[in-house]
């Protein structure tokens, strides 16, 4: 915990965090090489694992991106890239538990992996969707419903980041959750790394206690030093270190 608290709004709040260790759990990263738009070789992926590692994570489990026109991932291209990281590890006597799961990217070739129940889950049967940055899916509510029907419970990446839920409240916010999605938001969307929209709308995310994880979304090595800035931001304190949330869970 940080050396300093202060009061922010009702609850006591540190000013600075010593470490990312309250959230235990990084659940959504792009750390097996070359399956997707993450790490590239077996090495860089090792070295964003000690970096996480030495900010304070006990747990990892990353998440390809699986997108039928781009990076066509199956279980068994995921689950080998992730025995081949932790052999890497494992033969540089790094500890830590390394998983994997996927980043489904929602359009209409998601329907028949759903209706086959062969999504690779989380943690119990937790899945992580992300949307079209551009436009949202004609129908989001038909697949969360088809996801909730067959047993998944869902968890949808970084909300901040698109801008079509924009507003000056949360309203638009509020019909995806009311529906029962679950809200991860990115740790760099706080530190301004995806722009203004994307932060201000994390912000008002977190004022209106509406993220339940908090993940890093790591792609390579970037955004190590943001990850380490940000420890002081009083946003990131006050998401970090809250009640509600729910990533040790996952541990
Ligand atoms: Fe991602």
């Amino acid at each position: 915990m940080g050396w300093l608290s202060k009061f922010l709004g009702k609850k006591e709040v540190s000013v600075s965090l010593e470490d990312y260790s309250s959230l235990a759990v990084d659940f959504h990263s792009h750390l097996i090489p070359g399956i997707d738009d993450g790490v590239k070789t077996v090495e860089e992926s090792v070295q964003v694992v000690e970096s996480l590692i030495q900010l304070g994570f006990k747990k990892i489990i990353t998440t390809p991106h699986v997108v039928t026109d781009g990076y066509n991932n199956s279980n068994e291209t995921i689950l080998q890239g992730r025995d081949l990281v932790r052999e890497a590890l494992a033969k540089k006597n790094i500890s830590i538990s390394f998983d994997a799961s996927a980043e489904y990217y929602v359009d209409e070739t998601l329907l028949p992996k759903i209706k086959a129940k062969s999504l690779l889950p989380l943690f119990k049967n937790y899945v992580l969707i992300e949307l079209s940055y551009v436009q949202p899916p004609l129908s989001v509510t038909s697949y969360i419903y088809e996801l909730k029907t067959h047993g998944y419970n869902v968890i949808l990446a970084h909300p901040e980041r698109y801008p079509f839920y924009y507003r000056k409240d949360v309203s638009a916010y509020e019909e995806i959750r009311d529906l029962g999605v679950f809200f991860q938001m990115n740790l760099g969307s706080l530190c301004g790394v995806y722009g203004k929209g994307a932060q201000q709308a994390a912000e008002m995310l977190v004022d209106a206690e509406m993220i339940d994880f908090v993940a890093t979304d790591i792609h390579n090595m970037k955004l190590i030093p943001a990850f380490t800035k940000a420890l002081e931001l009083p946003y990131v304190c006050k998401i970090v270190e809250h009640e509600n949330l729910l990533n040790k869970q996952l541990l």
